[in-house]
């Protein structure tokens, strides 16, 4: 196996950068590795209107140490009430690349989100004209579906039909954990993609919960059984142009996370690429790992990729942080309980 791997400058296609404190905390830890992130909008109060959106944007960019180089590509949060308007604005003076749609109590900060779908058809039909992506959480909140039956169901229930609704519309499934998702965004044509993270080509339901609960390891949509990150594992190594790199990176303190009602979510940003490195590795697909991490994205989301590179070096194991520390408290790297020979080089 190769020593040394130099690829374009890697894209998030999916990061959660929060706010004040947490967000100067994080914000380094993707900008080290990272040309480019799309910032998910749930904050609370969420990102909805264009305005906010530039607001955000001027709060990283303050946040972000001298001498670092980042661009965060913002989203707006799609709410029953958002403005097409608004939405379209917004995409045409480039201050948004994609639109995120939350049902609504799905995930962390998503109560503003959708309930009903026919509400949101006039956003949806002037972003299907103008090309706009619109970021799916795939999941049903239906009280009644089981956690682990959440994005299938939701693939048959609601995008599907939200897909027919609106011929041309382009949809980037969220961080899929199914075969079914993996099956429905290979057989669903140019329109539509999806983001993988590490951690769920990582991890399965039962490093999470056999032998005790491991809540660093709980995160939306949960992870599922082997085989699912087997496809997954199969659709990010394969070099399909419509798969690539989310993190979804998701920072919460310790204290949140070790709780008897838990936050969802994985930190990924630091050692993201060293796991992807390794898992492409092992899978003899190192050659395919530019076009998941640097590549695809950028071309789904139409955009030139990243001209600078960074090189990926194999040694000994490489010690990662186990936590970082921010002024709300420390936030807990994700371990992929394997070790780690990549290391990064700017
Ligand atoms: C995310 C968060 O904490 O904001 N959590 C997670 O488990 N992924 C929200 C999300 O993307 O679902
Ligand atoms: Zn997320």
């Amino acid at each position: 196996m190769a020593d040394t791997l130099t690829i374009r400058r890697p894209d998030d296609w999916h990061l959660h950068l929060r706010d004040g404190a947490m967000l100067a905390a994080v914000l380094p830890e993707s900008a080290r590795h990272f040309a480019r992130a799309l910032v998910m909008p749930n904050l609370l109060p969420p990102v909805v209107t264009a305005a906010q959106a530039a607001a955000y944007r001027s709060r990283i960019l303050a946040a972000l140490p001298e001498g670092m180089e980042f661009t965060p590509l913002m989203t707006l949060y799609l709410t029953e009430e958002s403005d097409p308007e608004d939405v379209a604005a917004a995409a045409r003076d480039g201050l948004i690349a994609a639109v995120k749609l939350y049902p609504a109590g799905a995930t962390t900060n998503s109560a503003s989100g959708v309930r009903d779908f026919g509400r949101i058809r006039p956003v949806l039909e002037r972003m299907a004209e103008t090309g706009l992506p619109l970021c799916v959480h795939g999941e049903v909140t239906d009280s009644s579906v089981d956690i682990f039956d959440r994005e299938a169901v939701f693939l048959e229930r609601v995008l599907e039909p939200i897909r027919r609704a609106t011929p041309g519309l382009r949809v980037v499934l969220e961080h899929v954990t199914t075969a079914e998702g993996v099956d429905y965004v290979k057989s669903g044509g140019e329109n539509i993609a999806a983001t993988i993270t590490a951690h769920h080509l990582t991890i399965n339901r039962n490093h999470m919960l056999a032998g005790g609960i491991r809540p660093h390891y709980y995160c939306l949509p949960v992870a599922k059984r082997e085989a699912h990150r087997l496809a997954l594992l199969e659709a990010a190594t394969s070099g399909h142009p419509r798969f690539f790199l989310g993190t979804d990176s998701a920072p919460h303190t310790d204290a949140a996370k070790l709780a008897p009602c838990g936050c969802a979510g994985c930190f990924t940003a630091p050692n993201a690429l060293s796991i992807l490195a390794e898992l492409f590795g092992q899978a003899g697909a190192l050659a395919r790992l530019e076009a998941f991490t640097s590549l695809n994205g950028a071309a789904f989301y139409r955009l030139a990729p990243n001209e600078e590179t960074i090189t990926l070096q194999r040694g000994a194991p490489v010690i990662h942080p186990a936590r970082i520390d921010t002024a709300e408290g420390p936030v807990t790297v994700f371990d992929p309980g394997f070790p780690l020979h990549w290391s990064v080089t700017p």
